[in-house]
């Protein structure tokens, strides 16, 4: 297949240039940082919502609607019988030039026809509930322009799951107010809703529609609605049907020439007694105030400027310079932002997530802030609290909750066996970036139930006895619903196709099935657990979950080991699964990457034959496959991993969320080449320059799944940015590769590298520190051979922490 090239990178700038808008599928960017947020292709496609986008969507847009991609805002250009759009869709009009920048939180989509320029600025301003979009027409011709400008959203009715569906009831809901230049959506505020959105530019205007069949007329489509063919709007008013707003602006240009709008896209909440101007007329002292704030290019230029100074100073937290663009670009840049996205949404709300179907789940969103809590620590603090105010007394937990409401979500509801141990994973990061142990006397309820608070201490300690408290008949843990793996469902037999795997009914009573994966976690988290309790001085309970520790090294080795690698895991009835006994799917990387990172029996020899086995039947030019070899057909003991076609999702794709677990792995076995062999692998930067037609979804991000060596396809990608992954590439490479690892009194430098890496410099802040370290790996992979604090030699491999700026020298 012959691979072409959509795009570059602009490092510089912190920017994505996509140079062709017909991308292999979307290529999306996210704007916003907390509360309103919106998904934007780069053609403009994509959608808003408030904090939740189930409950608060604010535009519409439809999943996998032909032509893909389609619901957006829009803006069309009428030049004569020339209509266009800055970003070539949706009506497809052939352009002088086309350039979509992605760039922090922002996105620049630039178009040029018959010369005109028309370039416009998408972002969401620090703490305002608004997209701006700054359109600038510019004339680049010799002559007088004049040009007909429609702007185009279309309302969702809040909720975005029966926006969908209840059209007997939505098509009579709908209800607008027009006033001056802005369009208002107040559909359902008559009755229980306090919140509108609204549709603002910073111009007048010299007509609109609100009603979305008279703009675009039944048989016509956003490619040539009726009003912008015929250069006139209608003024219409929606009262019920699809809502929509739609501005008409006349502008002229003459010869070099230009001229801004600004449109914003803002949403309001009102107080329950303070909800109405007048009978039917909506209180809209907020939107004014609101609309007030960025009515001219210069304010809009400096909430622009403030948003990307966050950035700035969010980045400059980590820095390397290594000499290798696509490694730096990637460390400094986008994995980073990767990490701010996933931990923004978990898993609501992207291009293959469809934003009603999950919320914030329980171990994404402690693995996600695994990659972000250097950035904020307070929100990885909040965020903490909030997953652990979900869990239950017997440290069982909710496998996800609602962001809007933060309670737990009972449709899907718990019994997913690893969960509770990704909260020590997550609370023990979090403390040693910021040393703020005060956390774990934080009250935290049971279920958010008022009255039931415990320390968040206490929810550690109930977490690892869940696993101790719930042990099979080879003292390994229990399953559950699932582990890692939502798929591995061996306590859950189904036949039913109208049933879903991950709510079929949990059959756990008499079962056997046991995880390894849980048991390297186990001992992965239960190591941190107890060095956390020494820190504390809780030296008995330390030395009681050593021991629990210690039995579960014991039970991996005696019933955990195949020969070759780590088994994956019992079933229901106590046999063998990911064994050399099993006819397919001998092996899984799961248990590969947890009992490597956990370095079970390493001193046998285990670890060392496990890695080299993920080499030997994992491993493809994309990556490591999650099993081998992929199931060919449906296993009813096994559940939803044996649904999957051979090559994609958890039968055998590439699953990049957990590639890196065998790289830590790799990493403490002290085999750096191995590990950055495996790394660069699934390093977007390099998929990007080899594979931008293959691979198909966004080169500057990972994807959760790539197809594997059984698909038809390998190489091909799925499910871009809300991944795991994001957190887990982030950590492998900040702390497992380079090596600067937070630590409760300072950081640990131990880094694992090529024998090829060049000397390289890290600039971390930690605290209320920056560290300037520079590494000069003399060839070796792993070993600190000596380090100098601003020219003091330390003693051992971690720089003790203190406040000031300091340069370290590290040999290896
Ligand atoms: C998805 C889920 C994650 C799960 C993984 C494997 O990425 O978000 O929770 O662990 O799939 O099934
Ligand atoms: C499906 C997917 C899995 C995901 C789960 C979440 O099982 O295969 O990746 O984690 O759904 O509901």
């Amino acid at each position: 297949m012959e691979q072409k090239r959509y795009g570059h990178f602009d490092d510089q700038h912190r920017e994505y240039v996509i140079t062709d808008p017909q991308t292999p599928w979307p290529w999306i960017n996210y704007l916003g940082n907390e509360d309103f947020f919106s998904l934007i292709s780069n053609t403009a496609g994509g959608y808003s919502f408030y904090k939740d986008a189930k409950f608060r969507r604010i535009t519409r847009y439809r999943y996998n609607n032909v032509p893909m991609d389609n619901g957006g805002r829009y803006f069309y250009i009428k030049e004569g019988d020339t209509v266009w759009n800055p970003g070539w869709k949706p009506c497809k009009t052939p352009l002088d030039f086309y350039e979509c920048r992605h760039g922090m939180s922002y996105t620049r989509i630039t178009g040029k026809k018959n010369g005109v320029e028309a370039s416009v600025l998408f972002f969401v301003p620090l703490k305002k509930w608004c997209e701006v979009q700054k359109l600038t027409l510019k004339n680049e011709s010799s002559e007088v322009k004049n040009l007909k400008l429609f702007s185009f959203e279309e309302w969702c009715l809040w909720n975005a799951a029966t926006d969908m569906e209840n059209f007997q009831r939505n098509f009579s809901t709908g209800e607008v107010e027009i006033e001056g230049s802005t369009i208002y959506h107040k559909t359902e505020y008559r009755e229980r809703r306090n919140h509108y959105a609204f549709y603002h530019v910073n111009s007048p205007i010299q007509g609109f529609d609100t009603d979305r069949e008279t703009f675009v007329g039944l048989y016509n489509a956003f490619a040539d609605p009726q009003a912008v063919m015929e250069g006139k709007p209608r003024n219409s008013h929606a009262h019920g049907w699809s809502p929509i707003a739609s501005h008409y602006i006349e502008v002229t240009l003459q010869p070099g020439e230009s001229k801004d709008f600004v449109f914003l896209l803002g949403y309001i909440e009102n107080e329950q007694d303070d909800k109405w101007e007048s009978l039917q007329v909506i209180n809209k002292k907020k939107a004014h105030a609101l609309i007030a704030e960025l009515d001219t290019t210069e304010k809009v230029d400096k909430a622009f400027a403030e948003l990307c100074a966050l950035w700035d100073d969010l980045l400059n937290i980590y820095q390397v310079k290594t000499g290798n663009d696509k490694l730096d670009r990637m460390v400094n840049i986008w994995n980073q932002y990767q990490c701010m996205v996933t931990f923004n949404f978990s898993r609501s709300a992207s291009f293959f997530e469809s934003g009603v179907g999950r919320g914030m789940g329980f171990r994404d969103s402690n693995q996600d802030l695994v990659g972000f809590v250097h950035q904020i620590p307070p929100r990885a603090r909040q965020r903490i609290i909030d997953i652990a105010s979900t869990q239950f007394p017997d440290g069982g937990c909710y496998h996800q909750y609602q962001p809007l409401t933060k309670r737990g979500n009972n449709d899907i509801g718990g019994g997913f066996n690893d969960d509770p141990c990704w909260l020590i994973f997550g609370t023990v990061a979090y403390i040693k970036e910021t040393g703020d142990f005060s956390i774990l006397d934080e009250m935290v309820p049971f279920d958010n139930q008022p009255g039931t608070e415990v320390t968040l201490f206490e929810h550690l300690k109930i977490s690892m006895n869940h696993v101790i408290e719930n042990l099979g008949p080879h003292l390994l843990p229990l399953i559950g619903r699932a582990d890692w793996n939502d798929c591995l469902n061996l306590n859950c037999f189904s036949w039913d196709p109208n049933e879903s795997f991950q709510t079929t009914e949990n059959v756990s009573e008499g079962t056997k099935a046991e995880s390894l994966m849980i048991a390297g976690l186990f001992v992965v988290t239960g190591k941190d657990y107890v060095a956390l309790c020494k820190k504390l001085g809780k030296n008995d309970e330390a030395a009681r979950m050593q021991a629990a520790v210690d039995a579960m090294i014991a039970a991996v080795k005696k019933d955990g080991w195949d020969g070759e690698w780590y088994l994956r895991a019992y079933d229901f009835y106590g046999r063998k699964i990911g064994s050399n006994e099993n006819d397919e799917a001998k092996i899984f990387i799961e248990s590969q990457g947890w009992c490597t990172m956990a370095e079970i029996g390493a001193e046998d020899g285990m670890v060392a034959k496990s890695l080299d086995s993920c080499k030997k039947y994992l491993e493809c030019e994309h990556g490591m496959v999650l099993n081998n070899p992929a199931f060919s057909k449906y296993i009813y003991e096994y559940g939803e991993i044996s649904s999957y076609p051979e090559g994609y999702k958890e039968n055998a794709g590439i699953f990049c969320h957990n590639n890196p677990w065998v790289i830590i792995g790799e990493t403490l076995a002290g085999r750096g080449n191995d590990a950055w062999a495996h790394y660069s692998k699934i390093l977007p930067s390099y998929v990007e320059e080899k594979y931008q037609t293959l691979h198909k979804v966004e080169p500057y991000v990972n994807c959760q799944m790539v197809a594997g060596k059984d698909a038809f396809k390998p190489g091909e990608g799925k499910n871009s940015w809300l991944t795991g992954t994001a957190a887990w590439m982030w950590y492998t490479v900040s702390e497992f590769i380079l090596g600067i690892k937070p630590d409760y009194d300072g950081i640990r430098i131990d880094p694992c590298l090529p024998e090829t890496a060049n000397d390289y410099t890290v600039n971390r802040k930690f605290r209320d520190a920056e560290y300037e370290i520079t590494i000069h790996p003399n060839g070796a992979q792993k070993g600190v051979k000596s380090i100098t604090l601003d020219g003091q030699p330390v003693d051992g491999t971690v720089i003790p922490y203190s406040a000031g700026k300091h340069t370290v020298e590290v040999t290896m």
